[in-house]
């Protein structure tokens, strides 16, 4: 996988792949069908990437010739925490990888006004100490929702957490970084800046109303 870090604890992930399907997700006129398809398409390769140091354990094998050691993941202990509506888009395709990753959830939604978090759900599964989180949300703008819910799941007891977007702004990888710098960030592209209302320039538009047709 083509990787940069571009910044320290942001890697952005430069897969050909990756980068085609991403232009196509920006495209205006690319449909909410389509657009749902490429945000899980987007995620299963990027968790390719967010994946790269899970720990393996030993498991005894029978090939058709004879018995050996491999290696198998402890993907239970992984867990996927999209941020609602949009970070649900990107459920699905992480968990055609690693189907016994369990799934909490944070719901969060950006004030118009003040671009401020509002929090209204929050529920992970318990041991969060002894997990590898794996948050998702499509868009880092300015930094408020991650922040949030970086705080939300660490004051549940989760230690090792990583932040996955699609696309991320300056100020907001700043904000994560200053807040929680323990925490890395993986996003298919780092973009512009914001414009006055807070979307990312030149972005991809409002990713929840974009996945759910909302608009
Ligand atoms: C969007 C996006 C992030 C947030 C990013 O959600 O999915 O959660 O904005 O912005 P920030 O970095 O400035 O906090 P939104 O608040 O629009 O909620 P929705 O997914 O329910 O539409
Ligand atoms: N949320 C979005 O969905 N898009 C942006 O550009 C910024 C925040």
């Amino acid at each position: 996988m083509t990787t940069t870090p571009a910044l320290p604890g942001l890697i952005i992930v430069r897969h050909p792949l990756v980068q085609h399907k991403l232009t196509i997700l920006r495209d205006r006129r690319t449909p909410t069908k389509i657009f749902k398809e490429l945000v899980d398409e987007i995620a299963m390769l990027m968790a390719y990437e967010a994946t790269s140091d899970l720990a393996l354990e030993p498991v005894e094998v029978e090939t058709p010739l004879e018995r050996m050691t491999g290696w198998r993941v402890s993907g239970k202990k992984l867990t996927l925490v999209p941020i609602l509506r949009a970070g649900l888009g990107m459920v699905e395709g992480i968990l055609k990888l690693v189907p016994s990753a369990r799934v909490g959830h944070i719901g969060l939604y950006r004030d118009h006004e003040t671009l401020e978090p509002v929090d209204y759900y929050f529920k992970i599964p318990a041991d969060a100490g002894e997990r590898d989180f794996l948050l998702l949300d499509p868009m880092l703008a300015t930094g408020g929702s991650a922040v949030a819910a970086i705080n939300s799941l660490k004051t549940a007891g989760a230690v090792r957490i990583r932040f996955l977007c699609l696309v991320a702004s300056p100020l907001g990888v700043a904000r994560v970084r200053d807040a929680h710098p323990d925490v890395p960030i993986l996003c298919a592209a780092l973009d512009r800046e914001l414009n006055e209302r807070g979307y990312i320039l030149p972005g991809l538009g409002d990713a929840g109303d974009r996945l759910f047709g909302t608009r």
